[in-house]
């Protein structure tokens, strides 16, 4: 079935639904989107293209700052600045007080990860598509705390190894670190089952949803994850500078913030102070307002739109180029997984990725190139160097989709 048929029959089902029911408009996402007429825009795994009412919030507070000065308007907004935690608590399935608003995913990442104690013996578990920037933090804690890093090895199709990881389980393990769906490539992780593997074991879990939220649909309470963390960037089309924690409640006063300012902190005494009892632990006073605010307007975006709908959406647009250019003989794919997001991972035998990138840039094609450093167990495990990364959101149309492939396929013949 072509992609077109399917996204107008799903268009025409949600009109038959009652109102409530999250509808999807293409037209008028086309028409929130400028920044995609005139570019095939294939990097949301990236930083995607943010719609017009991110850019109205974010542009129309700093114009408001630019007026009456940041503090009144902060004070202006204060039910819109509330409504961000709010909305991203539904968005997950969760509870506002469980939310940390942040300025990045790792942000959110490490903010949590070192506040977990750990002693000489204790164990970290990663897993081998971990992201860079988490797999250092662990190395760096493992060097000053004594406790070590040991990689959960993956299945023949890339998934994180349940069983092996069942195997490793002792009460020495007091992190396991998961990453939903990896930086370089299609694969999506069985996280609920190694959480319940994991949790079964008292070791606490931290999954790294920078590229599932505003991709896939991301329920905390069903994957049951202690703590997750994301970005706004990317999928949720969001501003850059933004990013978000949840903790789960039970354990959120057992964990001390490795940092305190007098947000996540009250100063009671000469020489008392208390520690926020919610996620606001996990956040400091300054903060920029227009951007917050820009991330909160993505998230009701997408709650608009709804999560389901945005990621079969997006699904629909990876499968329909891993076909496409499966079928052309020199473009080799990467992505791992029996189930895939919208990422899509190639290269073109005889040309690097990064010259693929430049040459479809100049053809106003923006994709990006991962590189082994970033997700470096993985890559170096496939002999993979970098791979050219494709990741279309919901306001790729078809026709832009095709002109990517045959602009691929024009490369691939100059290539051979
Ligand atoms: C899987 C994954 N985790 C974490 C990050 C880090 O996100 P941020 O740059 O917002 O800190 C990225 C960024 O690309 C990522 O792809």
């Amino acid at each position: 079935m072509r992609m077109t048929a399917a996204l107008i029959s799903r268009q025409h089902q949600s009109a038959r639904r009652s109102r409530l029911v999250p509808v999807f408009d293409f037209e008028s996402v086309l028409a929130d989107t400028p920044g995609c007429r005139d570019q095939v825009f294939l990097d949301s795994a990236g930083s995607s293209l943010p719609p017009r009412p991110v850019l109205d919030a974010v542009v129309g507070h700093l114009r408001r700052e630019a007026a009456v000065g940041g503090y009144r308007a902060a004070e202006e907004r204060v039910d819109a600045l509330a409504a961000v935690r709010a909305d991203i608590a539904t968005l997950i399935n969760a509870q506002p007080e469980s939310i940390a608003l942040g300025d990045s995913a790792t942000r959110a990442w490490t903010d949590f990860f070192y506040s977990v104690p750990l002693a000489p013996g204790d164990r970290m578990l990663i897993s081998r598509s971990e992201y860079a920037a988490c797999a250092i933090a662990a190395l760096q804690r493992a060097r000053a705390t004594g406790a070590v890093v040991d990689i959960v090895p993956a299945t023949p199709t890339g998934e994180i190894d349940v069983e092996a990881m069942s195997g490793m389980m002792d009460e020495r393990v007091k992190l396991v670190s998961l990453v939903h769906a990896p930086t370089n490539g299609g694969l999506i992780n069985p996280v609920a089952e190694a959480t319940r593997i994991a949790r079964n074991a008292g070791a606490i879990v931290l999954l790294d949803a920078c590229q599932s939220v505003g991709q896939l649909p991301v329920d905390v309470a069903r994957l049951d994850v202690d703590a997750l963390s994301a970005t706004g960037r990317k999928w949720l089309r969001g501003p850059r500078g933004t990013g978000f924690l949840y903790v789960r409640p039970e354990i959120l006063t057992a964990l001390e913030p490795q940092r305190l300012d007098l947000h996540s902190a009250k100063w009671v005494g000469p020489s008392e102070f208390r520690i926020a009892s919610d996620a606001t632990r996990f956040e400091f006073w300054e903060h920029n307002v227009a951007t917050r605010l820009g991330l909160g307007a993505a998230v009701r975006y997408l709650l608009d739109i709804g999560a389901h709908r945005a990621f079969a959406e997006v699904a629909d647009r990876g499968k329909y180029l891993r076909a496409a250019l499966s079928q052309i003989p020199t473009v080799v794919l990467h992505d791992l997984g029996t189930q895939h997001s919208g990422i899509v991972s190639f290269t073109v035998t005889g040309t690097s990725p990064n010259l693929i990138r430049d040459q479809l840039r100049k053809n106003a094609i923006t994709v990006t190139v991962s590189h082994r450093h970033s997700t470096l167990l993985d890559m170096t495990t496939r002999g993979l160097d970098s791979v050219v990364r494709a990741s279309p959101h919901y306001f790729v149309t078809e026709r832009q989709l095709d002109q990517f492939v045959t602009e691929i396929r024009r490369l691939a013949h100059i290539a051979t």
